[in-house]
């Protein structure tokens, strides 16, 4: 496949990128959060400011370092995370790699909390959904998500696409080898909302951020 990946390509768009996982506290020490490195997300990063777009990185707590040359916002819980995107959402492309927490603890207790004989529960309550938010508010946006499944991976890709308004969605079978939260490599099938389907092989990160942000300037230019 022929990829338009001009230098230049995305010279003059503003993008908006989120990646990483989020952490909800439970107490001042321990906190849930969700299984996500942010490689893709800061893989997408890079490769857009080398097309030359203007990059806003809202990530999670990760171990990467931002790529040089991005505007980075880094976050912790994902009402946080909300309101960066909420702030920023103002551009061209919004892409959100990023595996919000989709709920947190009813109540974080400002002491740690101390072990007992007992079991323990936590009760959660919802996130809010930022790319349904945001599909719901978009006007003239190009909006991408990502789906991690373990099954069911076209069904639940597609109602993901639809019910957030999505122009399209980067699935992945994260039960697959090669294609899990941590690795350097992912297998991603696209579903767009036109109706066509691509189905890659086993890919390095930054390989797949080029074949997204492709399919990106496409859908810009036409
Ligand atoms: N997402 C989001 N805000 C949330 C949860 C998810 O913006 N609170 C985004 C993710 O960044 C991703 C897409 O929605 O781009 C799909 O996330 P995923 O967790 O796979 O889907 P959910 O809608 O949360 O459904 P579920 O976890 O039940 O599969
Ligand atoms: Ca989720």
């Amino acid at each position: 496949e022929a990829l338009n990946l001009a230098p230049k390509a995305l010279a003059g768009k503003r993008l908006l990128i989120t990646a990483g996982p989020t952490r909800e506290s439970i107490d001042p020490v321990r906190y849930i959060s969700n299984e996500s490195s942010g490689k893709m997300g800061y893989a997408i990063a890079k490769v857009a400011l080398e097309m030359g777009a203007d990059v806003t990185l809202v990530s999670g707590p990760t171990s990467i370092k931002a790529p040089e040359g991005v505007r980075l916002i880094p976050v912790v819980s994902t009402q946080e995370m909300f309101d960066a995107v909420m702030d920023n959402k103002e551009v061209d492309v919004i892409i959100k790699a990023a595996a919000p927490a989709d709920y947190r603890p009813a109540q974080m207790s400002l002491e740690k909390i101390k072990k007992k004989d007992s079991s323990m529960q936590i009760e959660m309550v919802k996130n809010p959904d930022i790319l349904k938010t945001l599909g719901e508010i978009k006007t003239n946006q190009l909006l991408v998500g990502f789906a991690a499944e373990t099954q069911n991976l076209k069904a639940y890709a597609l109602g993901k696409l639809n019910e957030k308004n999505l122009d399209f969605i980067v699935a992945n079978n994260v039960a697959e080898k090669g294609a899990g939260f941590d690795g350097d490599t992912n297998i991603v099938t696209i579903y767009d909302r036109n109706g066509t389907e691509t189905a890659y092989d086993c890919l390095e990160k930054e390989q797949v951020a080029k074949i997204v942000l492709d399919r990106v300037v496409q859908k810009l230019s036409v």
